[in-house]
């Protein structure tokens, strides 16, 4: 492997790029993923060293992809849940799973966000942006809202690994997510957004849900959604149910167990640096019927708001050495393989209590590269995986992850529960 990713500055935290160009048309030619792009996402999302030649492929990828129109519009629905207090809405899977949206009401004005448990900070698309910004996003206007109030001297900067910015005012409003409603949250209300979150049409800003500390309002750090919101739930948690193209939920104070098969394994979380983080050591290729293969204890955050599942180095080389025609490709910073590939299952530990099967349909990241070998003039399609490899001890399991698992992220005794999806 050529990548170098020894160092980590997990503190310096740095909110997802968002960097899909897309029509917000009837899907007729969608490519595929741009692969490299997630890849460097979630680099620059933790701050991790960049290897050479993948900024260029992913700018290669989206210059390849820009005359084409695609993108991907499933139906959303809203199953509201009103009870005691609980809430669910839907997550819509966008750009082929790339992310997944959820509404929100701010004020009463409804606007699609990402729920992103490896951030802590609430901000929206505005009417204060300019207007060359927002083509096509939902905006949230300030003057329109009756219950919205500037909190003067606040402000909120989220910095991106290449220096470019997302930042604006804050104010507090009432916020309903599926029927849980907190009267004073903190909101961002975006004045300037970055290339990547202008071109990401379907979202609309992020739903930060990591631990407030790592909140980026500045002189004063803001609670987040949950946070508010968590003891007045009929139990202090909330749940990700992410599918594979098809619509999923989050849901607050409750444990849906029709989502889930089995009962919730609980595995602490450890939040001292403010994720959802838990320890990992083992893991197994195909079944795990002699256990699992021991490795240097490690760490994973779940992060509902990065695409990929980023593993330890042995466990990602251990993997594609029994996928036939996978290969690491430098200049695309990760693991490519044949499409047609039948992949094994994967079997990780949590928390040394649980072992979380990543289920081989769910786990391709379909990021098809055409290869045109001249040998035999046939396309040799190329998907880029959904797991790659970190050397970091801190391992990312994104949405390739919960595609496979029900995750319950309980607040009240910062534990994570886990079971395979129903
Ligand atoms: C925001 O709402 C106010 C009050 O309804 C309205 O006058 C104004 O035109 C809106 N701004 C934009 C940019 O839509
Ligand atoms: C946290 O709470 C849940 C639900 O009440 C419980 O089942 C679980 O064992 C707790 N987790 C830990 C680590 O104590
Ligand atoms: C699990 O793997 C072992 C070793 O490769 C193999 O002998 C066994 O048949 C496998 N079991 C199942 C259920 O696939
Ligand atoms: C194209 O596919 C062939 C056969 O799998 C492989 O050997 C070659 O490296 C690929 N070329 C590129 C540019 O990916």
């Amino acid at each position: 492997m050529t990548l170098s990713l020894l160092s980590i500055s997990l503190l310096g935290l740095l909110v997802p790029l968002r960097t899909f160009k897309v029509d917000r048309l009837k899907n007729v030619n969608f490519q595929g993923h741009n692969g490299p792009r997630q890849l460097l996402k979630a680099y620059r999302k933790y701050s991790l060293p960049i290897p050479d030649g993948l900024e260029d492929a992913a700018e290669q990828e989206t210059q390849r992809r820009r005359s084409v129109k695609r993108g991907i519009m499933l139906k959303s629905t809203n199953p509201k849940v009103k009870a005691a207090n609980v809430g669910a809405v839907a997550a819509t899977p966008e750009l082929g799973d790339v992310e997944y949206l959820s509404p929100i009401s701010i004020g009463g004005q409804t606007i699609n966000v990402d729920f992103d448990s490896g951030s802590a900070d609430l901000w929206v698309f505005s009417t204060e942006l300019p207007k060359g910004l927002t083509a096509g996003h939902q905006l949230f206007n300030q003057t329109k809202s009756k219950t919205f109030k500037t909190v003067p001297d606040q402000s909120f900067t989220i910095k991106y690994g290449d220096g470019s910015t997302a930042s604006g005012s804050i104010g507090t409003d009432t916020v309903e997510v599926g029927g849980v409603t907190v009267t004073k949250q903190a909101v961002g209300v975006a004045t300037s957004v970055s290339p990547a979150f202008v071109v990401d049409v379907p979202n609309n800003g992020l739903f930060g849900l990591a631990f407030s500390k790592l909140n980026q309002v500045r002189p004063t750090k803001q609670n987040t959604f949950f946070d508010n919101v968590m003891s007045s739930l009929a139990e202090p948690l909330w749940t990700a149910d992410l599918r594979k193209a098809s619509v999923g939920a989050y849901e607050f104070g409750r444990i849906d167990s029709t989502k889930h098969t089995g009962g919730l394994t609980w595995i602490p979380s450890d939040t001292e640096e403010g994720f959802w983080k838990f320890s990992t050591s083992g893991y197994s290729i195909g079944n795990d019927t002699f256990g699992l293969t021991k490795i240097a204890e490690g760490h994973a955050i779940a992060d509902t708001g990065t695409t990929l599942m980023l593993v330890h180095q042995e466990v990602s080389d251990k993997y594609y050495s029994q996928v036939p025609g996978s290969k690491f490709m430098p200049h695309l910073g990760g693991v490519t393989f044949p499409c047609d590939t039948k992949l094994p299952d994967l079997f990780l530990d949590v928390g040394g209590v649980y072992t979380a099967k990543t289920r081989r349909r769910w786990r391709v990241f379909f990021s098809p590269y055409p290869n045109s070998t001249a040998k035999a003039n046939v396309e040799i399609e190329l998907c880029y995986g959904g797991i790659q490899a970190t050397m970091s001890t801190t391992q990312i399991w994104g949405d390739v992850f919960f595609r496979s698992q029900f995750v319950a992220f309980h607040g009240g005794n910062h534990s994570l529960g886990m079971a395979p999806h129903s």
